[in-house]
């Protein structure tokens, strides 16, 4: 079959495998590759196994793979025939050099640049998904148009607000879509070619063209934004601990304020993902490198907020746990970053567990998705120390303590009086998430401690 265009998106991830299936099965016209160098991964992008793990996704890859979704290792082919090439490899956080620990690693970015410069023999629209630091589309427009006399390159941002569990209803319905691209006729026309795939099926004003650097600012300054709220929330909470306040109530009531509305505002452990943290400490970077310290020190502190909850988690549960848990059986409920996503990328179960290990407690790690992740991220630490079961009432037996990291709808319906009678006593249950009702758990037996509201102590 002839296609109206061909579209190709490097690297067949979280972001970019999802994101393909939808414009696959919206525009069935054109043809969509996806092309990644993990070949364990393509050849599981075409099983019913995908790799990973959003609900919805299997039902949109079914209704294009084969029609116009194909999926391949074979980059250099794919991109000689694409007209748009979307970029979504990942982009790490620095760990060695300058910049380590806050810069974005663009290692992937540049090698998948200069692999297109050398296999494209027409001209082509290539895509920023990836989040990158501001002015990224500037260098890597100058890497493709070095040496390319006959071939020119047009670089736009298309930055992905896609949230991992929502990421098939977030493509389908968005907020907005953003493309960025340059203020000249070329990249105008660049950029309505893009807007051409969305509008298949998302509204026209829905879809905001901007010069580029705002399209990149922009995807920073919201996941900014988004995690600000979140750390804001909880450092109330530590005050609603200390006060007797309830979190909970303070979070309705302010977000009835429709300026602030109620949306990111549950208190918590701490927020994970591969974004927020990431995103955050890239503006840190960026800030300190355009001479703005004071600005950088604002956002790092949402950073630092975030890696106190956890911590203030932890030392909270070693107090009132006698002020030791060496040797103590501790169930951790939930390992992923969030609920359904089997994803543990920055996840504070994983902080959790590397502290309560450093306390020598013996941790017992369940969750319905994420176990085989937990047993990879884990694998460095004492192993006689961890136990991966996933049943949570098997995981509960014999413990002193549960603490909730997660929040599955699965920890809300279980047989908590079941899990009672297995344990330890005196049976503790801290609920990192907030999504237990600590009266009925207190009636139990359980001592129970949320996060900002008062708990209930039976010592
Ligand atoms: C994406 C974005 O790229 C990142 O910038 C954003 O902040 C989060 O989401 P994600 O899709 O989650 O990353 O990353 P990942 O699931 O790691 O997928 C990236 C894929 O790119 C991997 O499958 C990897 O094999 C592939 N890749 C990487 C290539 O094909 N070529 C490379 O050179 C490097
Ligand atoms: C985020 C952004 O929402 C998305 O737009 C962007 O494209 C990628 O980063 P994601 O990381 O998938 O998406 O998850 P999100 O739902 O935003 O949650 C991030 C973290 O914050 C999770 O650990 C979550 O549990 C936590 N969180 C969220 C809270 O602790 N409290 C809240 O009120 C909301």
């Amino acid at each position: 079959m002839e296609f109206a265009k061909k579209v190709l998106c490097i690297g067949a991830g979280y972001v970019g495998g999802p994101t393909m299936a939808v414009i696959a099965s919206k525009c069935p016209e054109v043809k969509v590759v996806v092309a990644d160098i993990n070949a364990k991964r393509i050849a599981d992008w075409q099983t019913d196994n995908l790799p990973i793990y959003e609900p919805g996704l299997e039902a949109v890859v079914k209704t294009a793979i084969g029609r116009n979704l194909f999926f391949t290792t074979d980059v250099s082919s794919a991109i000689a025939e694409a007209d748009i090439i979307f970029v979504s490899v990942n982009t790490p956080t620095k760990t060695f050099g300058i910049g380590a620990g806050k810069a974005s690693d663009l290692q992937y970015w540049e090698k998948t640049a200069r692999q297109i410069r050398e296999c494209s023999h027409s001209d082509k629209i290539v895509v920023e998904k990836s989040t990158l630091p501001v002015r990224t589309a500037e260098a890597m427009e100058r890497i493709l148009n070095a040496n390319a006399e006959h071939v020119h390159f047009d670089v736009l941002s298309n930055p992905e607000f896609l949230a991992e569990g929502t990421a098939i209803q977030d493509l389908l319905n968005p907020d907005r879509v953003l493309i960025g691209g340059p203020e000249t006729a070329r990249g105008r026309a660049a950029v309505e070619d893009v807007v051409s795939l969305y509008a298949h099926w998302v509204p026209r004003e829905r879809i905001l063209t901007t010069n580029v650097w705002s399209s990149e600012l922009s995807k920073l300054t919201a996941n900014a934004f988004l995690a600000q709220r979140i750390s804001s929330i909880n450092s109330i909470a530590a005050l609603c601990e200390e006060t007797g306040a309830n979190v909970e109530e303070v979070a309705h009531a302010i977000g009835m304020d429709k300026r602030i509305g109620p949306k990111f505002l549950h208190a918590s452990i701490g927020f994970g993902g591969s974004c927020f943290q990431k995103d955050i400490l890239n503006l840190v970077y960026l800030c300190e490198h355009f001479g703005l310290p004071d600005v950088a020190a604002y956002w790092e502190q949402v950073v630092s907020m975030n890696a106190h909850q956890r911590t203030r988690f932890v030392s909270n549960m070693i107090a009132k746990m006698f002020n030791t848990i060496v040797g103590k059986r501790i169930a951790l409920f939930g390992f992923a970053f969030k609920a359904d996503t089997g994803d543990t990328r920055e996840t504070p179960a994983l902080y959790v567990a590397r502290e309560l290990i450093e306390e020598r407690a013996h941790v017992v790690v369940t969750d319905p998705k994420a176990l085989d992740n937990a047993r990879r991220d884990l694998a460095d630490l004492p192993q006689d120390l961890i136990t991966y079961e996933p049943d949570p009432y098997k995981a509960a037996e014999g413990a002193h303590a549960v603490a909730i990291m997660t929040e599955w709808k699965l920890y809300k319906e279980l047989d908590y009086s079941r899990i009672y009678a297995s344990m330890e006593k005196p049976a503790f249950l801290f609920d990192g998430r907030n999504i237990l009702d600590v009266d009925a758990l207190y009636d139990i037996g359980f001592s129970v401690y949320p996060i900002g509201r008062p708990g209930k102590s039976r010592l």
